[in-house]
Protein backbone atom coordinates (compact mmCIF):
# COMPACT_ATOMS: atom_id res chain seq x y z
CA UNK A 1 0.00 0.00 0.00
CA UNK A 2 1.09 3.76 -0.26
CA UNK A 3 1.48 4.81 2.94
CA UNK A 4 2.19 8.42 3.73
CA UNK A 5 3.73 9.18 7.32
CA UNK A 6 4.57 12.72 9.36
CA UNK A 7 4.89 13.49 13.37
CA UNK A 8 5.88 16.67 14.73
CA UNK A 9 9.24 17.47 16.72
CA UNK A 10 8.52 15.27 19.79
CA UNK A 11 8.18 12.19 17.97
CA UNK A 12 10.46 12.08 14.93
CA UNK A 13 12.28 8.79 15.99
CA UNK A 14 9.34 7.34 16.73
CA UNK A 15 8.01 8.41 12.93
CA UNK A 16 11.11 6.64 11.89
CA UNK A 17 10.60 3.31 13.46
CA UNK A 18 6.83 3.79 12.25
CA UNK A 19 8.27 4.00 8.83
CA UNK A 20 10.31 1.54 8.84
CA UNK A 21 7.97 -1.01 9.94
CA UNK A 22 5.69 -0.20 7.26
CA UNK A 23 8.45 -0.45 4.77
CA UNK A 24 10.30 -3.96 6.02
CA UNK A 25 6.54 -5.07 5.52
CA UNK A 26 6.88 -4.03 1.77
CA UNK A 27 4.77 -0.75 2.11
CA UNK A 28 5.76 2.38 -0.15
CA UNK A 29 6.36 5.08 2.68
CA UNK A 30 6.41 8.93 2.00
CA UNK A 31 8.23 10.26 5.10
CA UNK A 32 7.17 14.37 5.33
CA UNK A 33 9.46 14.47 8.23
CA UNK A 34 10.00 16.66 10.38
CA UNK A 35 13.89 16.19 10.23
CA UNK A 36 15.74 16.13 13.24
CA UNK A 37 15.77 19.44 15.33
CA UNK A 38 12.90 20.89 13.16
CA UNK A 39 9.89 22.15 14.91
CA UNK A 40 6.80 21.05 13.33
CA UNK A 41 3.09 22.37 15.02
CA UNK A 42 1.29 19.10 14.83
CA UNK A 43 -1.86 20.29 13.43
CA UNK A 44 0.10 21.11 10.28
CA UNK A 45 1.73 17.79 9.57
CA UNK A 46 -1.87 16.01 10.80
CA UNK A 47 -3.66 18.19 8.14
CA UNK A 48 -1.82 17.71 5.44
CA UNK A 49 -1.11 13.81 6.27
CA UNK A 50 -5.47 13.48 6.52
CA UNK A 51 -5.76 15.45 2.85
CA UNK A 52 -3.50 13.07 1.53
CA UNK A 53 -5.11 10.26 2.18
CA UNK A 54 -8.72 11.86 1.93
CA UNK A 55 -7.49 12.92 -1.62
CA UNK A 56 -6.84 9.59 -2.57
CA UNK A 57 -2.79 10.04 -3.25
CA UNK A 58 -1.99 7.53 -0.39
CA UNK A 59 -4.03 4.47 0.53
CA UNK A 60 -3.35 5.25 4.55
CA UNK A 61 -1.00 7.44 7.00
CA UNK A 62 0.73 7.17 9.83
CA UNK A 63 1.17 10.10 12.83
CA UNK A 64 2.73 10.64 15.84
CA UNK A 65 3.24 13.37 18.55
CA UNK A 66 3.92 13.29 21.82
CA UNK A 67 0.87 11.53 22.93
CA UNK A 68 -0.66 11.08 19.18
CA UNK A 69 -3.76 13.43 20.97
CA UNK A 70 -3.29 16.39 19.01
CA UNK A 71 -1.83 15.09 15.89
CA UNK A 72 -5.07 13.09 15.16
CA UNK A 73 -7.76 15.45 16.25
CA UNK A 74 -6.07 17.49 13.63
CA UNK A 75 -6.08 14.68 10.93
CA UNK A 76 -9.59 14.09 12.07
CA UNK A 77 -11.02 17.66 11.04
CA UNK A 78 -10.36 16.29 7.45
CA UNK A 79 -13.99 15.23 5.44
CA UNK A 80 -13.24 10.89 4.86
CA UNK A 81 -10.23 10.81 7.48
CA UNK A 82 -10.78 8.59 10.39
CA UNK A 83 -7.95 8.50 12.67
CA UNK A 84 -7.13 6.78 16.01
CA UNK A 85 -4.79 6.89 18.24
CA UNK A 86 -3.76 3.66 19.74
CA UNK A 87 -1.15 2.57 22.51
CA UNK A 88 -1.73 -1.32 21.75
CA UNK A 89 -2.41 -3.89 18.94
CA UNK A 90 -6.11 -4.72 19.76
CA UNK A 91 -7.83 -1.39 19.09
CA UNK A 92 -5.62 -0.79 16.04
CA UNK A 93 -6.58 -3.51 14.47
CA UNK A 94 -9.86 -3.71 15.16
CA UNK A 95 -10.25 0.22 14.26
CA UNK A 96 -9.58 -1.28 10.80
CA UNK A 97 -12.26 -4.56 10.78
CA UNK A 98 -14.44 -2.70 12.12
CA UNK A 99 -14.23 1.63 12.18
CA UNK A 100 -12.16 1.72 8.83
CA UNK A 101 -9.41 3.80 10.50
CA UNK A 102 -7.39 5.51 7.83
CA UNK A 103 -4.87 6.93 9.84
CA UNK A 104 -3.38 5.79 13.06
CA UNK A 105 -1.42 7.94 15.14
CA UNK A 106 1.10 6.51 18.37
CA UNK A 107 2.45 8.93 21.39
CA UNK A 108 6.00 9.06 21.23
CA UNK A 109 5.82 9.82 24.97
CA UNK A 110 3.74 7.08 25.44
CA UNK A 111 4.88 4.16 23.51
CA UNK A 112 7.98 2.57 23.08
CA UNK A 113 9.52 1.40 19.32
CA UNK A 114 8.96 -2.11 19.94
CA UNK A 115 5.42 -2.01 20.70
CA UNK A 116 4.67 0.84 18.27
CA UNK A 117 5.78 -1.45 15.81
CA UNK A 118 3.94 -4.19 16.66
CA UNK A 119 0.80 -1.55 16.18
CA UNK A 120 1.70 -0.64 12.69
CA UNK A 121 1.95 -4.05 11.55
CA UNK A 122 -1.45 -5.29 13.16
CA UNK A 123 -3.06 -1.97 12.10
CA UNK A 124 -1.73 -2.54 8.19
CA UNK A 125 -2.46 -6.36 8.46
CA UNK A 126 -5.64 -5.76 8.92
CA UNK A 127 -8.89 -5.25 6.40
CA UNK A 128 -11.97 -3.39 7.00
CA UNK A 129 -14.43 -6.49 7.29
CA UNK A 130 -17.54 -4.05 5.53
CA UNK A 131 -21.00 -5.78 6.01
CA UNK A 132 -22.95 -4.01 9.18
CA UNK A 133 -19.87 -2.16 10.21
CA UNK A 134 -20.21 -0.17 6.56
CA UNK A 135 -23.24 0.73 7.60
CA UNK A 136 -21.95 2.45 11.04
CA UNK A 137 -19.20 3.99 9.15
CA UNK A 138 -21.72 5.52 6.73
CA UNK A 139 -23.21 6.82 10.02
CA UNK A 140 -20.04 8.25 11.07
CA UNK A 141 -19.58 10.13 7.60
CA UNK A 142 -23.00 11.26 7.36
CA UNK A 143 -21.41 13.45 10.75
CA UNK A 144 -19.43 15.29 8.27
CA UNK A 145 -22.68 17.43 6.57
CA UNK A 146 -25.07 17.47 9.61
CA UNK A 147 -25.48 20.89 10.98
CA UNK A 148 -24.65 22.05 14.59
CA UNK A 149 -28.32 21.97 14.98
CA UNK A 150 -29.28 18.84 13.71
CA UNK A 151 -30.09 15.39 15.78
CA UNK A 152 -28.85 12.15 14.10
CA UNK A 153 -30.95 9.24 15.08
C1 LIG B 1 4.28 18.89 21.79
O1 LIG B 1 4.98 19.27 22.93
C2 LIG B 1 3.07 18.09 22.18
O2 LIG B 1 2.09 18.92 22.70
C3 LIG B 1 2.55 17.30 21.02
O3 LIG B 1 3.56 16.48 20.53
C4 LIG B 1 1.37 16.37 21.25
O4 LIG B 1 1.56 15.58 22.37
C5 LIG B 1 0.07 17.00 21.22
O5 LIG B 1 -0.99 16.34 21.29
Amino acid sequence: MRIVIASDHAAVELRQEMADEARSLGHEVTDLGPAPGEAVDYPVNGAKVGRLVASGEYDLGLLACGTGVGISIAANKVPGIRAVVCSEPYSAKLSRQHNDSNVLAVGARVVGPGLARMIVAEWLAAEFEGGRHARRVGLITDLETVTRDASVS
